[in-house]
């Protein structure tokens, strides 16, 4: 026997039954999206893989254990060429495809959005899969930042959510500080952990010495317990203070809820300031975060913005399969069809083969069965298809120029000419 073939692991088919619910959910955001003055991009799928290491950092888990590289081009390489990687995230492209396109140049800021496929190579468990769904934004301007565009994004975020069905969400922020804050609290850090490394895990460990931010979000008990005991808030400038002060009283002005999370540093390397994290429950369990997002101001400057230049840039992504989740959101509205054109004998096959294909030129939807078969069967593919109307077309008919006008809805029964079936349907439908 010829082998079966799976879907690859931590991959999804996104079946038929499942799309409608894909396409709301995507038009809900859109149209939300749009009204904040977000207006889409879309990227491609792989991207030169030292942009992801060069965005994300070297240290983060994104790029150590599930960059996906292809193989392909190996084949024939081309000097200085590092390869390529399918995206595991939104944010490097964006800024790719802002500075190569000049946009810094064309206006004051660059409030992209983005929906579409991500690639991890992680460990696939609930919620957590190798093909992933998000639907990002990104702010990117120079002379930027400010609190309010700060507040703008995270209140999007919360926005976005709550329409498409999350509302048991907790959203956690943080600020990490400057550029210059940041190397400040590394060493800080560093110090304030030094005589507990050989407590910490053995990727704390490791961390330590590489990041030692990302030991204070590690979720092993013992890491905690370390962190908890020895770091309270980080020591930022008052400059970094106040700017997260402002964060919070923007966010307060527009009744957003939010905890502030001491230890919440995120993944990837790029943030600076503001960050934050949105769990949700819904039987999510440990994969609970439907979206995060931060600051990236300096991220610009490393993928080669002008120097002069000072940049702002904030975003977040959420997760399209964990929404779904933690909505409990699986069955799609029923699909359904204008009308299910019928014809009583093989001989008739071909007029309702015409009809069909005159009512769809129309722009109303329609189908029939090939196989032909009784009425009944007929009739109950039509339920089945959810039509609207039954056209019934049989010798009776044919002779006549007409055609037995079925409203599946009400159960009535009309002869109707078949020159006037499309605007009889049209004018029924509206
Ligand atoms: P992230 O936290 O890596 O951030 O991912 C954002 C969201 O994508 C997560 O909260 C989660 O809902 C979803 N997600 C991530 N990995 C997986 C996975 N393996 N399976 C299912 N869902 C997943 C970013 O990607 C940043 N680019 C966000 C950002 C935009 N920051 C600034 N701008």
């Amino acid at each position: 026997m010829n082998k079966k073939f799976s879907v690859p692991r931590g991959t999804n088919d996104i079946l038929p039954d499942a799309v409608p619910l894909w396409e709301d959910l995507e038009a809900k955001a859109r149209k939300i999206l749009k009204s904040y003055s977000y207006r889409e991009i879309r990227t491609p799928v792989y991207e030169d893989i030292f942009l992801f290491k060069r965005s994300l950092g070297q240290t983060s888990d994104v790029v150590n254990k599930q960059l996906l590289e292809l193989a392909s081009n190996k084949a024939a390489p081309s000097e200085g060429d590092e390869g390529l990687a399918l995206r595991p995230e939104g944010t490097a492209a964006v800024v790719r495809s802002y500075l190569e396109n000049s946009m810094d140049g064309k206006e004051a800021l660059s409030k992209l959005f983005y929906m579409g496929p991500m690639f991890r190579g992680e460990r696939p468990q609930k919620g957590r899969l190798r093909q992933f769904h998000q639907i990002g934004v990104e702010a990117i301007g120079p002379n930027s930042t400010s609190p309010y565009l700060d507040a703008e994004v995270i209140a999007l975020s919360i926005h976005l959510l709550s329409e498409l069905g999350v509302n048991d969400y907790r959203l956690k922020i943080n600020s990490l500080g400057s550029k210059e804050d940041k190397a400040h609290v590394s060493a800080w850090l560093r110090e304030r952990l030094a005589l507990s490394v050989s407590d910490l895990c053995e990727d704390c460990a490791s961390r330590y010495e590489r990041n030692v931010f990302r030991v204070l979000d590690c979720k092993k008990e013992s890491c905690r317990k370390v962190v908890a005991s020895l770091v309270s808030d980080l020591p930022l400038s008052d400059e970094s203070q106040a700017y997260f002060q402002s964060v919070q009283a923007a966010l307060k002005d527009i009744g957003i809820a939010f905890e502030i999370a001491p230890h919440l540093v995120r993944g990837l390397d790029y943030y600076t300031h503001t960050v934050f994290e949105i769990t949700a429950g819904g039987g999510l369990g440990s994969q609970d975060a439907v979206g995060a997002g931060g600051r990236y101001n300096g991220l610009i400057h490393e993928l080669g913005g002008n120097e002069k230049t000072n940049y702002g840039a904030i975003g977040f992504a959420l997760g399209i399969e964990r929404i779904l989740l933690a909505s409990g959101q699986s069955t799609s509205p029923l699909p359904s069809l204008d009308a299910y054109v019928i014809a009583m004998d093989a001989v008739n096959q071909s007029q309702a083969f015409a009809l069909v294909s005159l009512i769809r030129k129309a722009g109303l939807s329609a189908d029939m069965s090939y196989a032909g078969g009784s009425i009944k069967s007929q009739m109950g593919k039509a339920n089945k298809a959810n039509s609207r109307f039954a056209l019934i077309l049989g010798e009776e008919e044919m002779k006549n120029k007409t055609v037995a006008l079925k409203d599946m809805q009400a159960g009535v029964q009309e002869i109707v000419a078949v020159n006037d079936i499309v605007a009889i349907l049209k004018n029924k439908l509206t």
